[in-house]
């Protein structure tokens, strides 16, 4: 992505000193490591990270240098990525439907450990990968809580869950079942729900589960009155599992991607127009940096500055915003509250913009290149 060398102190020196016309993704190496040793000291196992939600290799480095030793990963390319960046660490094939190509090629790689939701695709993993690998069972529950519902495409019914479960175990394969409650999954409670079912989905199997993966869905913090309780999240997990498992307590595995990088980046983006002292038109938008906002709904923790870098401080006047192309779906979600004194040439930046962001923008209508720049401070 085109991530020099020099460190700027903050995004505001940076936007003094070079204008940039194109958006501008900000990386903080400290506030990423911060974040994985929080995961590291206060999650009750083992922390892995979804690659999917930022492959950048600068993220993975900075993972590996914090001690995270684990990977969701999704694909072959993932796959290979790891093996490159952080040779020596656990990968997880966590996407439940995989070409027989794949699954060859991922056990080639190293992989032990995979996760299914069909007995179609544990019959695929049966004839290819080897005795004593790790198959987790994903199952889904109807909860609320999350920014949107993961069960949709992937994970069976808890008495599937506990068919497939057997199987596992009687094929010679390492029994664990795995859930995801929901991205950006701000109720704890979303987490108790599932993991007593587990403990049930395991009872009726008459398995001892071996480990259970309790997801991503740690939420990042995205709209400025709301904190996110990673520590009431642990907390909860580590209690509940206790209490659902007694005795038969599986070791936990955790892969948070949002929760992880999100709050490492901040995106800059510039103020090509103000329409008629009206909408607002940005660099960019839901085919770049900002493509999940429709999904999960609008950040609000941004401040504008002027191309000097000072901060603009004028009353907030409600936006209509739109990224740069020709789409007219290329609008944020709802309006955001921008203050009343910005001008075009400005710089909107939008903070916790490290997870799917980078991995989703495109080139549509030509726009679309992100440059991304290291800094000590995402803020003054
Ligand atoms: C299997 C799996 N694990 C973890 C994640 C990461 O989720 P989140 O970014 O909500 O933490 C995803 C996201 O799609 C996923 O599919």
């Amino acid at each position: 992505m085109g991530l020099d060398n020099t460190f700027w102190a903050k995004p505001a020196d940076y936007v003094r000193a070079l204008e940039p016309e194109e958006p501008v993704l900000f990386f903080s190496p400290a506030i990423l490591q911060a974040t994985a040793r929080r995961f590291l000291e206060g999650f009750p196992g083992l922390v892995t990270y979804a690659v999917k939600s930022n492959p950048d290799a600068v993220v993975i480095q900075n993972l590996d240098a914090a001690g995270i030793r684990g990977y969701d990963v999704a694909s072959i390319y993932e796959i290979e990525l790891i093996r490159t960046v952080a040779p020596g660490a656990a990968m997880h094939y966590n996407n439940p439907v995989r070409s027989r190509n794949e699954i060859a090629r991922a056990v080639e790689l190293g992989v032990r450990s995979f996760s299914v939701d069909s007995g179609s695709e544990l019959a695929k993993l049966g004839g290819l990968v080897p005795a004593g690998a790790e198959i987790s069972v994903r199952f889904k529950l109807p909860v609320k809580g999350a920014a949107y519902d993961f069960g949709a495409k992937f994970g069976t019914t808890a008495e599937h869950a506990a068919i497939l479960l057997a199987e596992v175990e009687q094929m010679g394969f390492v029994p664990s079942l795995t859930f995801h409650p929901g991205t950006q999954c701000t109720d704890p409670q979303a987490w108790d729900a599932y993991i007593r079912t587990a403990a049930r989905i395991a009872q009726d199997a008459g398995v001892r589960l071996a480990r259970l993966n309790v997801g991503g869905g740690f939420p990042a913090h995205r709209v400025r009155g709301d904190m996110p309780r990673l520590d009431d999240i642990f907390r909860l997990i580590d209690r509940v599992t206790g209490e659902a498992f007694g005795t038969e307590r599986p070791d936990l595995v955790c892969e948070p991607g949002r929760g992880m990088v999100a709050e490492a980046f901040s995106l800059a983006t510039q103020v090509r127009a103000i329409r008629d002292d009206a909408h607002v038109f940005l660099n960019d938008g839901v085919y770049g940096g900002l493509a999940e906002l429709p999904l999960i709904g609008l950040i609000d923790r941004v401040d504008v500055r002027d191309s000097e870098g000072r901060a603009r401080s004028g009353a907030a006047r409600d936006r209509i915003v739109f990224g740069p192309t020709c789409d007219s779906v290329d609008r944020l979600p709802g309006t955001l509250p921008l203050p009343a004194d910005m001008e075009e040439g400005d710089y909107v930046v939008f903070h916790g913009m490290g997870a799917y962001s980078t991995a989703t923008v495109t080139r549509f209508n030509g726009f679309g290149v992100l440059r991304m720049a290291t800094v000590l401070s995402l803020t003054d």
